[in-house]
């Protein structure tokens, strides 16, 4: 499924954000979990969120489409999760399958998680661990990976625990486990990461106790405590609607407006690279969803500039670095990306793929270990490559915006991925103006 992009010189448009995938995710387990019907509206029906729909029917919960985005989930309750007789299919989802396994861990249940060839090789050990010192058994493959069976418990242990890495789908798994375990479990992340567990637990009824040290973030769950079923509005996604930002940004004529997105500082480090970056970005407050503020966004084309991005913002926008990239190849001077080793074990080696999509296309870059430098062209990116996506839609996704505002189109070995996260892209993009063919160039 080849596609190509061809220069235009107008990204115009207002778009509503498409539902957060994150939330998407967390609205189906809690719902899935509470006690009564939850009404969801607004959610992502990405390939990723579905398929965590269709786990949590197989656990027991009731998970009916009852018109666009909107979905209604009647969940187990006080009689628990049911012992699944099919296995439980993540396809590309690491945060849909690292969730799950907290939420199985609980329940005296045995499951077998499977997911497609990329989510296959992401390491698992990192929430196996915690919940193995919690009280679990498994059995995975080689190098802690899928397919693996995990047999859950009822009397889980609380831990205190401080993950080695930065991530919002260990955090989530644990305190979702917590939430069955005896005692207080604790997690103590050393930087704050994305807090959408935190917030729409709470929603659902729990009491979740967050405390700010420093740059650290201590979070902290009683176990036994239930869910209650809530109505639900996903907010906007700020990681997909990233790309239609950095669509306008390079365009020469840019001004694109994205409604309805979330605004959380945990996940806005792309916004403000970019403004690092010389982006001028507009923000009108429009009311709440799912515990998070919403936000009218808006975007126009800039003299972009290289800049070195702080570290201290990779967690609020570890999913943005392909697009940061684009943007970097777009500017004047040079870029310069570390402190982001855990973009090495995504979708794909992120690292790696940014590297080649820059290269194919004329761009100057160097790799290193934990990032990336960039040598910007000045408003002038040869294109003319071809992309592997390795199965990432993020690294399709970027690529296709590259070759609006390169000097020869840019294509895509494979867009169906892209599927997972923003099955609308293409859609979208074309109605602001990009020129998207299928086809090599
Ligand atoms: C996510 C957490 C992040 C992010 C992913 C979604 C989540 O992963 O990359 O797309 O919803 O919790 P890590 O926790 O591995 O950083």
């Amino acid at each position: 499924m080849m596609w190509t992009s061809h220069p235009v010189n107008k990204i115009t448009g207002t778009l509503r954000a498409p539902g957060d995938k994150s939330c998407s995710h967390r609205a189906l387990i809690l719902g899935g979990l509470a006690k009564g019907t939850s009404e969801i509206s607004g959610l992502l029906e990405g390939e990723d969120v579905l398929n965590t729909g269709r786990v949590m029917a197989a656990l027991g919960a009731e998970v009916d489409r009852v018109g666009e985005g909107a979905w209604r989930v009647t969940g187990v309750g006080s009689s628990g999760l049911k012992t699944p007789n099919i296995d439980l299919d993540f396809g590309n989802s690491g945060t849909g399958s690292r969730l799950m396994l907290g939420v199985v861990a609980g329940y005296p249940i045995k499951a077998r998680f499977v997911g497609d060839a990329s989510l296959s090789g992401r390491p698992m050990g990192r929430v196996l661990d915690p919940l193995q010192e919690m009280g679990i058994t498994y059995e995975a493959s080689a190098g802690k990976t899928l397919p693996l069976t995990l047999s859950g418990r009822s009397d889980l242990r609380a831990i205190q625990y401080q993950p080695p890495h930065a991530s919002a789908q260990v955090k989530s798994c644990i305190l979702l486990a917590g939430l069955n375990a005896d005692g207080e479990t604790v997690v103590r992340e050393s930087r704050i990461t994305r807090d959408h567990s935190e917030r729409m637990l709470r929603g659902f009824g729990a009491e979740v106790s967050t405390v700010r040290d420093g740059a650290a973030n201590v979070v902290s769950i009683r176990g036994g405590q239930k869910l209650t079923a809530q109505e639900t509005l996903v907010p906007g996604d700020p990681s997909s609607a990233a790309f239609l930002a950095a669509a306008a940004m390079i365009s020469e004529r840019g001004g694109v407006v994205v409604e309805g997105m979330m605004s959380n500082e945990t996940r806005d480090g792309f916004y403000r690279a970019a403004s690092l970056m010389g982006a001028h970005v507009g923000a009108e407050d429009v009311g709440d969803a799912a515990g998070e503020r919403l936000i009218d966004m808006s975007f126009e084309s800039a003299d972009l500039h290289g800049a070195e991005i702080p570290v201290d913002l990779v967690p609020s926008m570890i999913d943005e670095f392909p697009i940061l990239a684009v943007l970097a190849a777009h500017a004047a001077g040079v870029t310069v990306v570390k402190g982001a080793e855990e973009l090495r074990v995504k979708e794909s080696d992120r690292i790696s793929a940014v590297v080649n999509m820059l290269r194919v296309n004329g761009v100057q870059v160097e790799e290193t270990e934990d990032g990336f430098v960039v040598e910007g062209c000045d408003g002038a990116i040869p294109g003319g490559g071809l992309v592997e996506s390795h199965h990432d839609h993020r690294i399709a996704m970027s690529a296709l915006v590259m070759g609006t505002a390169s000097q020869k189109p840019v294509s895509i070995d494979d867009a169906s991925m892209i599927a997972t996260s923003y099955p609308d892209f293409m859609h979208h993009m074309q109605v602001l103006g990009a020129d998207l063919r299928s086809g090599q160039a």
